[in-house]
């Protein structure tokens, strides 16, 4: 098997003293997106910020293309090659678009690159010098992305990107995780409640409960409802 990207082992995390995060682990190779789905307030977002480093393991740990980062900070990680794309997107609203992209850029000095970035997010173009809130949620999801991966990152950890967005939106984000993970070999955990844009672009999903992995499916099985039904709340 390939060496894993990021893998993580054991993570248990909260908030003071509750407890949400319980026993989670996690592993991704390059080139492959895995998928956590769970219904509102089952941890998902509390899985990524504690693979972010914004919130510290209590126990567990994080390796990130074989180093331990369980104790290193966000920033150290992100040098490291870990991506995050934060759920509601996150942009600067008084920054203009290319502003925006260009703290991307200072997140890992010296790797980053705009105008590829640019060329494969056309439609960003012509919104360079535009402020961030003047955006549609669809187009600010879009720069969160690209701000991302302007730190040429190995890793993206990405939380519900489909969340308030046109479809056509969620099209063109599904098109752009395949061919990251496919001709990048960009590594994906992709936090999701839209079934269907899982379905798409997954090749492995935990179904997440009460913040613990309950099982391990494959994408094929996101197609029967009654199935997925019975995981998500029984
Ligand atoms: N800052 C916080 N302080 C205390 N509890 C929190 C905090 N953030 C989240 N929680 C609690 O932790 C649990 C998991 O929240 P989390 O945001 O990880 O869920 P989620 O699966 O991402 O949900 P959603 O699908 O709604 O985004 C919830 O019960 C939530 O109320
Ligand atoms: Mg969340």
């Amino acid at each position: 098997m390939a060496p894993a990207v990021l893998a993580a082992n054991g993570l248990v995390s909260g908030y003071g003293r509750i407890r949400i995060l319980d026993n989670v682990s996690v592993s991704l190779s390059a080139g492959e997106v895995v998928a956590v789905i769970g219904h509102n307030g089952m941890g998902k977002t509390t899985l990524l910020r504690t693979l972010a480093g914004l919130l510290k393991a209590k126990s567990g740990s994080v390796r990130l293309a074989g180093r331990d980062v369980t104790h290193h900070a966000t920033a150290v990680r992100s040098r490291l090659g870990l991506g995050y794309v934060p759920q509601g997107r996150q942009i600067f609203p008084d920054l203009t678009v290319m502003e925006n992209l260009m703290i991307g850029q200072a997140a890992r000095a010296g790797a980053s690159d705009i105008p590829g970035i640019l060329e494969r997010f056309k439609s960003l173009t012509a919104l360079l010098g535009r402020p961030g809130r003047a955006l549609s949620g669809g187009e600010q999801q879009l720069l969160a992305l690209a701000r991302c991966l302007v730190g040429r990152p190995r890793v993206v950890l990405l939380d519900e990107p489909s969340e308030g967005i046109q479809p056509s939106i969620v099209d063109q984000i599904a098109e752009h995780l395949h061919d990251l993970s496919t001709t990048q070999r960009l590594a994906i955990l992709l936090v999701e409640q839209d079934l269907e844009l899982v379905s798409r672009v997954a090749h492995r999903v935990h179904v997440m409960r009460k913040g613990r992995f309950v099982s391990e499916i494959a994408p094929r099985d996101l197609t029967n409802p009654a199935m997925v039904r019975e995981l998500l709340w029984s």
